[in-house]
């Protein structure tokens, strides 16, 4: 093995630097030939890389986003795609591939693996959905700026004595609105694992005006059967519950931004561990924090489902929330 390219792919995600820097760094490391492929799948399919050597990764360690950029690639969904990849992979002459990114990012890099290059994942992705690994690269960075916004929006609403809905990203999975509804504080929290009903939600906010709150906050994952907005309506126009109620969409802010101590040394790890590994001889697999280590686990165990979410955690916020 002699040269290695390395992309950041689907949503981006605070860390990806850190793991790209570190990919780099320990594959001149081991005499490696390091590569980026810009802009994920699309860059791939169209020949974009360029050679990384140990100055264009330098100070980027604490930046979001991610320099290689990013990109949701539909051509290479298809079998066709995937071919034009792997021929551009040969052109270049890319012995190896390592793919940071969520689920989708993961399947293609799979599909690759299967054609015949070896490939190694780093699971990225801030919605922390990717299973055989307690955390994904970017999942602790978000976490934070939820609680910060948590924070700032409990301060305007205990001083008018009103009541948030706040959405939290999370397609599939609801983890960032779980943890940062515990964290957080949140009368309720609402999930594509456990959803409610419009009802369900008001009455937890009329029980916290009842109670004697002088607020209540309901977290609500994007991914939850639960519109924020159909709920805003029906809350202005249908049922009062004490409080006056505001809706804030949290949007792309949860994905900028300065990575996280945790994130950097995730992300590091993790970059370090994925050319070692193909350094080892292993194929496949993706690179998952597993209680203190790092290991090698199949991609195709990581992608076959959304990661459950303990039921304790549900459980926790139910009754920390009284
Ligand atoms: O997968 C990460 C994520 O941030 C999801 O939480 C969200 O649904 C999606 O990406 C948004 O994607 P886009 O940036 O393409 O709008």
């Amino acid at each position: 093995m002699k040269r290695i390219a390395v992309m950041t792919s689907g949503g981006d995600a605070p860390g990806m630097n850190a793991a790209i820097r570190a990919v780099v760094r320990t594959g001149l490391e081991h005499g490696l030939d390091v590569f980026g492929i810009r802009q994920a799948y699309t860059g791939l399919l169209n020949g974009d890389f360029e050679q990384l050597t140990s100055v264009e990764v330098s100070g980027i360690l604490q930046r979001g986003g991610t320099i290689l950029q990013t990109a949701r690639n539909e051509e290479f969904k298809t079998e066709a795609g995937q071919m034009k990849g792997l021929r551009r992979l040969n052109e270049h002459k890319i012995d190896a591939l390592i793919v940071i990114g969520g689920n989708g990012s993961l399947t293609g890099a799979l599909e690759l693996e299967r054609k015949g290059i070896p490939v190694v994942g780093i699971p990225g992705s801030i919605d922390n959905d990717i299973d055989k690994t307690d955390m994904s690269i970017g999942v602790d960075s978000a976490l934070n700026i939820i609680l910060d916004g948590l924070d700032r929006l409990r301060d305007t609403a205990t001083s008018h004595q009103r009541a948030f809905l706040v959405e939290t990203m999370g397609r599939n999975c609801g983890y960032l609105a779980l943890m940062g509804g515990i964290l957080g504080g949140a009368e309720i929290v609402v999930t594509p694992e456990r959803p409610a009903t419009e009802e369900q939600i008001a009455k937890a906010l009329e029980d916290a005006y009842v109670r004697g709150k002088s607020h209540a906050v309901a977290v609500i994952a994007e991914g939850a059967p639960t519109k924020v907005t159909k709920l805003m309506d029906y809350l202005s126009s249908h049922k009062s519950v004490g409080f006056e109620v505001r809706l804030t969409i949290l949007g792309h802010i949860q994905r900028g931004g300065s990575p996280t101590a945790f994130d950097r040394l995730l992300a590091t790890r993790m970059g370090v561990n994925a050319v070692k590994f193909l350094m080892e001889g292993k194929r496949g697999v993706m690179t998952a924090m597993q209680g203190r280590k790092i290991e090698a686990v199949p991609i195709e165990d990581a992608i076959r489902e959304i990661r459950p979410i303990s039921e304790s955690y549900f459980e926790m916020q139910r009754f920390l929330s009284r």
